[in-house]
């Protein structure tokens, strides 16, 4: 649920202002039926294959626009080593034997919108780059239930869960410092509001196709 009544809080934190308006974004997110297959332990390996390949669509199109971007502000956030494509890309060559398996790909794409929507606001991005780091924190619970059910597993194909390892917590404190010193003014803080709302929405989306 997109928030429209809160306002934004110039000056005050960024980061606490996004977790604040869009824990209900990610609460859908969290009951989605992915979601509820890796919470409930039915987590197999196509279907883990899938939501690679879900979330390679989701950090290809961010990662682009990211690229192409002129601004400022989504400059001074981004930095190389957050690309999680080319982690996706090796899991995916590591997990080969499994794709036949796999849950069909949802053919309308939910993440190709995110184009036209930070072209007209571009600051959007930043939102949707808070989605695509924090989407590491959730990453380590299912990477723990992958890992529960498959415990020959190691590490080949969690490359993409597990990239910061035993520093992820740190790199996520560091993350939240570089949104709130942005210091964006209130139509940036909206825009990144909205980027947020955005990637949330349409991962919730791709989620429902990826379990039962
Ligand atoms: C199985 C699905 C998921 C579970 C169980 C889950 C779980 C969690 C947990 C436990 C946290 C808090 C971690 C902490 O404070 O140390 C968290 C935070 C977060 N997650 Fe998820 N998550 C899931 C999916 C996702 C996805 C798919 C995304 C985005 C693509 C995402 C984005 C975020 C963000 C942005 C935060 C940070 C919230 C804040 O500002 O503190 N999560 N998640």
């Amino acid at each position: 649920m997109r928030s429209e009544t809160a306002e934004p809080e110039t000056g005050a934190s960024l980061a606490l202002y996004l977790r604040r308006e869009t824990r209900s974004a990610h609460d859908r997110v969290e009951s989605s039926a992915f979601a509820r297959r890796v919470a409930e332990g039915r987590l197999d390996l196509p279907t883990y294959v899938a939501y690679l390949h879900t979330m390679q669509s989701f950090h290809d199109e961010v990662e682009s626009l990211v690229s192409a971007s002129t601004d400022t502000h989504v400059r001074n956030l981004w930095r190389e080593d957050m690309r999680r494509v080319p982690h996706i890309n090796d899991d995916l060559v590591a997990l080969e034997r499994y794709a036949s398996g796999m849950l069909p790909i949802i053919r309308s794409d939910p993440f190709a919108a995110f184009s036209g929507s930070v072209g007209t606001s571009p600051k959007r991005l930043i939102g949707l780059l808070y989605v695509a780091e924090g989407s590491r924190l959730g990453g380590r619970v299912i990477a723990q239930r992958l890992l529960a059910a498959y415990p020959d597993l190691g590490r080949s194909g969690l490359d993409y869960l597990t990239g910061y390892g035993v520093t992820t917590g740190k790199h996520w404190a560091h993350f939240r410092r570089s949104l709130d010193r942005l210091l964006l003014d209130d139509g940036g803080t909206a825009a990144a509001l909205d980027g947020a709302q955005l990637g949330f929405d349409a991962i919730a989306v791709a989620f429902a196709g990826l379990g039962s």
